[in-house]
């Protein structure tokens, strides 16, 4: 028998991978392995509730974000649950109602699916154990992980806390193309890191990450690219584990422009940097050479600058910021490795 009244909330954070994750085939798996960092203030919270279902629709979902229907992203969602159902076996019966806001502005640029499909695949899960009576225990994460990955690659990475890896790589034990796996070994160098989002640019990006990736195939260098990205992410599982900042910044800058490299050469070519994410990357080059503080950049599908430093150099790097960067960016957002999803009371 199900329950009358069923409700939870949950929060996922969003991340910002080191090792990229760009090209994907058949039912959302990755060309390539990818390593991110878990963030920690920005994140989705969603609240999801069932209720009985009043019409004979295959699911009856009703998505608000930030307190107003949004038929875009529900119809994705809505998807997304018809397509997984055996996972979410009370859809056939009951109705749900997500109320979906994030700690980010609406326009900020910051890729939102992570987070979104993150919160939404553990409201659901969670709904789905309880009625089945379930404990949750460490495999709910990776269970979490799976479905997230199904909503959106990179969403599979935000079910742990600090460093995680998602795609098979031989290199690397239990990794899996399925969900993500969090990285424990981690040097204490690496173990604050903070990410300054400079906002270079709020505008919607012109092509989105689905065409990105679909561009990946027949793309002249996808061969190389892949394999250069497995061993770029079994370099990084080391370069964490052994705390070698200068490889780590030489790897993860690399990778950043390798991305946009990959946008710039593809069929159709496409470009996503603006001049103030050049001149952010050059001022923040020759900052790091000036003062040997240990601060590199990465870029997501877009024109933003995140600025990673370890904690220990927050000072120097954000009166770097604050200063040095002022006149490349509408606005800075001050992140830092989380701890993952949290249950918050409904
Ligand atoms: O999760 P998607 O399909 O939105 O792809 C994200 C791709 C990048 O953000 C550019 C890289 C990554 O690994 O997160």
């Amino acid at each position: 028998e199900l329950m009358n009244k069923v409700k939870v909330t949950w929060r996922c954070p969003s991340n910002i991978a080191i090792v990229k994750y760009w090209g994907k085939k058949g039912n959302q798996i990755p060309c390539n392995s990818s390593l991110s960092l878990t963030l920690s203030n920005s994140f989705t919270e969603v609240e999801a509730e069932l209720s009985e279902k009043t019409t004979d629709e295959v699911v009856q979902l009703a998505y608000y974000f930030e307190g107003k229907i949004n038929e875009q992203f529900g119809q994705r969602v809505a998807k997304f649950l018809v397509d997984n159902r055996e996972f979410f076996p009370f859809i056939a019966e009951k109705a749900i109602t997500i109320h979906s806001s994030n700690s980010f502005p609406h326009s900020a640029g910051i890729a939102s699916s992570a987070s979104a499909f993150g919160a939404i695949s553990l409201a659901l899960l969670d709904i789905t154990y309880s009625l089945e009576g379930k404990e949750k225990n460490a495999t709910f994460y990776e269970e979490a992980s799976n479905l997230a990955r199904l909503g959106s690659g990179s969403a599979s990475r935000s079910m742990f806390p600090g460093f995680a890896l998602w795609g098979e790589n031989q290199q690397i034990r239990n990794s899996s193309n399925q969900h993500a796996i969090a990285i424990k070994e981690v040097h204490p160098v690496f173990q604050n890191m903070k990410d300054a989002i400079l906002i270079i640019e709020d505008e919607p990006k012109k092509v989105s990450s689905s065409v990105g990736h679909s561009l990946m195939n027949n793309h002249p260098y996808a061969e190389n690219r892949f394999k250069q990205a497995n061993e770029r992410t079994a370099e990084l599982v080391e370069i964490l584990k052994t705390g070698n900042m200068e490889a780590f910044i030489q790897l993860c800058e690399s990778e950043a422009l390798t991305l946009h490299a990959m946008m710039m050469t593809s069929m159709d070519y496409y470009l996503l940097v603006k001049p103030g994410t050049i001149t952010a990357i050059e001022k923040l080059m020759e900052f790091r050479k000036e003062s040997k503080v240990p601060v590199c950049f990465t870029l997501d599908a877009g024109p933003n600058v995140h600025v990673l430093y370890p904690k220990a150099y927050e000072a120097e790097v954000e009166e770097f910021i604050g200063n040095g960067l002022r006149d490349t960016y509408k606005k800075v957002i001050f992140d830092e490795e989380g701890v993952g999803p949290t249950k918050m009371n409904s």
